[in-house]
């Protein structure tokens, strides 16, 4: 709530581009700092309405002697409100303040030493020489009006700069990466004693006011909330289940496709942990029916999501009519809300600052119009680490907190060819052995996804003294920070070893195992 300061609210960081602004923003996060990320679009006044404690401005991926080279209202540098470019965000308030940035021909790339030059607020903690982060093609030379260089790197005359006055600060490396030593004090510098926020965004805060936020949201009103299995489903269904208590109600869909293990984990945690309410409904033969004969990759996804569908649309009216009895209202009255586990880069990504739109790829996609909910988003100014940290603080299990990603559809996407109970029970069987044996190595956390992929082949083997004709597995891991791009994991072979052996020894109808060796692009994650 904006009280009488008129720079109580986050600190801003403009986005030129390029997912530069988000690693800063978890930055000052992570020094519980509140900050939020705005495009380089916004006006002067649309930021000052904000009452920003601060503005940093991002790198980006252009040249300010490019053109177009994105920009900003110059009139952000009269609002009073402390400012720190970063990289681009340096050479660009150097630009429009009447200072020089030269394409010099000699950029700095990577690891670089960093002499302090002058007096700065920032460099109180640092030491003359230090090495920092950089990544920079252009270079300032000549500092605007006021401004006064305060460090210098090989190729960069200056690599710090700083208006006393107005307390507009650049620096041409990157505090935010952590091969930049002391850039996390530089980071606080800003914060805390130049734009004296108290560091109060805490875990404890976060749920505090997501809980506040739910309860004047929804009222006395029913909620409903579809339960995957993922962490951000169920860290949203805890934050809210803290908000609402009863009024929360859970629906988990049991398509046949889950990991092992994962339907008693959500009875277990939501039902017998949290006293959730929560309907569990088991529809596995429904959707084997469904599947029977499909092997097209995406008339099998349109299947289960139309059936998921279904399926949600039966118990939630069910659930309305019991509950709220909402659905007898005026029609243009919601029959109550829906719980979305929305995560802060989706709503940047979306660009509108609303995600209000379900996201196609979620389990719930296309709810009829006549159920209208409106949605509940407890997470959206949260990112994963934070959704993480949150379910943690609730008590949810590690298990669940820190489960690798897995898609909507489940493991009909790794089930190459028709998708039957029979088919699933093995993979299901394999896939738990790879997650078994990658968590006994210490490498689930590391990895990004890490499973097992049935394709619709079968091999010749021999096993005792008998021939078999069975199933290959293959063995799919990958590291990637975004899961736009990733590599394939350099998995140890004494680890491959034992994934091999147990895989064939113990999943009946498996006599070969394989290891995916191929990148994205051009290959996906998924195999389907
Ligand atoms: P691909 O296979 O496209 O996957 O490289 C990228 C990421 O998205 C996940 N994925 C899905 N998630 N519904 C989902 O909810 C889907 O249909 C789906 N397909 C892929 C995949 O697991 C990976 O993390």
């Amino acid at each position: 709530m904006p009280g009488d300061d008129p720079r109580d609210g986050p600190v801003l960081v403009v986005d030129f581009g390029a997912q530069y602004a988000q690693l800063i923003a978890r930055r000052v996060r992570e020094a519980h700092v509140y900050s939020e990320i705005v495009p380089h679009t916004a006006t002067a006044a649309e930021l000052a309405a904000r009452r920003p404690a601060g503005v940093i401005l991002s790198g980006g991926p252009k040249s300010v002697n490019e053109m177009p080279a994105p920009s900003i209202d110059p009139a952000v540098y009269d609002l009073g409100v402390p400012i720190l470019g970063i990289c681009y965000g340096a050479q660009l308030l150097t630009q429009q303040l009447g200072g020089t940035v030269d394409r010099t021909g000699r950029g700095e790339y990577g690891r670089t030493p960093l002499t302090v030059t002058g007096a700065s607020p920032l460099f109180s903690d640092w030491p003359e020489l230090c090495e920092v982060w950089m990544s920079h093609g252009d270079a300032i030379t000549v500092v605007p009006a006021g401004f006064v260089a305060t460090a210098s790197s090989p190729d960069a005359p200056v690599a710090a700069l700083y208006d006393p006055d107005r307390a507009i600060f650049g620096v041409q490396f990157h505090p935010e990466v952590v091969h930049t030593e002391h850039g996390r004090d530089l980071l606080e510098r800003f914060l805390y004693d130049i734009c004296h926020c108290p560091p109060s965004w805490t875990h404890t805060s976060i749920i505090e006011s997501q809980v506040a936020a739910v309860q004047a949201q929804v009222g006395s009103s029913p909620v409903l909330c579809a339960l995957s299995g993922g962490v951000d489903s169920a860290v949203a269904a805890a934050v809210v289940h803290k908000a609402i208590g009863e009024q929360l109600t859970c629906v988990y869909v049991d398509t046949g496709l889950m990991r092992a293990n994962e339907s008693e984990q959500v009875e277990e945690t939501f039902r017998r942990q949290f006293h959730i309410d929560l309907v569990h409904v088991k529809a596995a033969d429904r959707f084997f029916e469904a599947l029977a004969g499909v092997t097209d990759p995406e008339t099998k996804r349109k299947i289960i999501g139309e059936l998921f569908i279904r399926i949600f649309e039966e118990v939630a009216r069910d659930l309305v009519v019991e509950k709220g009895n909402l659905d007898e209202g005026p029609e243009d009255e919601p029959a109550g809300y829906l719980v979305q586990g929305t995560l802060y880069p989706d709503v940047i990504e979306s660009g509108s600052g609303t995600a209000a739109t379900i996201k196609s790829h979620h389990n719930v996609g296309g709810l009829p119009d006549d159920l209208a909910f409106d949605l509940v988003e407890p997470l959206r100014l949260l990112f994963k680490d934070e959704v993480r940290a949150v379910g943690e603080e609730l008590g949810l299990p590690h298990d669940i907190v820190w489960r690798q990603p897995f898609p909507g559809p489940g493991l009909a996407v790794r089930i190459v060819g028709e998708v039957t109970s029979e088919r699933a029970s093995i993979l299901r069987a394999a896939d738990a052995i790879v997650i078994e044996e990658i968590r006994k190595a210490g490498l689930y956390r590391d990895l990004w996804q890490s499973f097992a992929v049935l394709p619709a082949v079968r091999t010749v083997g021999v096993m005792g003294d008998g021939r078999t004709y069975a199933y290959p597995v293959v063995i799919r891991a990958v590291t990637s920070d975004d899961a736009m791009t990733a590599d394939w994991a350099r998995l140890p072979y004494d680890l491959l070893e034992r994934l091999s052996s147990r895989i064939i020894n113990e999943v009946e109808g498996v006599n070969r195992v394989a290891l995916d060796i191929t990148s994205k692009p051009p290959g996906t994650i998924e195999w389907e």
